[in-house]
């Protein structure tokens, strides 16, 4: 694999947390996957390690997903349908490149980290972030 990335891992920061260590902890599991794809894609190891990606991302989405959509509707979150709506849609992402793995699709886990790098970016601090904020103004927290 030619493609190389920024080896500098990613930090968690104070500004990302959600005040909800469940939640957090989940987030922070995320970059953890981001941190080693990077050093996969940077050793060219992508073939031999791909399937412990998914492995971890099945994990994640079982138990993070889920917390936080029962802590969500749990507390009526108004927007609750249009988040689910956005963790399906990231499981269907995540099945698609299942299939690419098995098609031995080039440059899959560049792609993979992409698509993570912009979901912590545009889901875990945007929308949940939003979420949690909205429920706590409404004093629901
Ligand atoms: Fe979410």
């Amino acid at each position: 694999m030619e493609n190389k990335v920024n080896p500098e891992p990613y930090q968690w920061k104070e500004e990302y947390s959600v005040k909800i260590s469940v939640i957090d902890d989940q987030h922070k599991k995320f970059l953890d996957i981001i941190n080693e794809l990077k050093i996969i894609i940077n050793s060219g190891t992508c073939k031999e390690k791909v399937s412990q990606v998914f492995f971890q991302l099945a994990y994640l989405i079982d138990h993070y997903f889920i917390k936080e959509e029962i802590y969500f509707k749990d507390l009526k979150y108004p927007h609750f349908d249009q988040h689910k709506a956005q963790h399906n849609a990231f499981i269907e992402r995540i099945i698609q490149f299942q299939k690419d793995v098995e098609n031995n699709k080039p440059d899959l886990c560049l792609e993979i980290f992409q698509f993570l790098e912009n979901w912590f970016d545009e889901h875990i601090l945007k929308y949940d972030k939003d979420a949690v904020e909205y429920l706590r103004a409404g004093g629901l927290n």
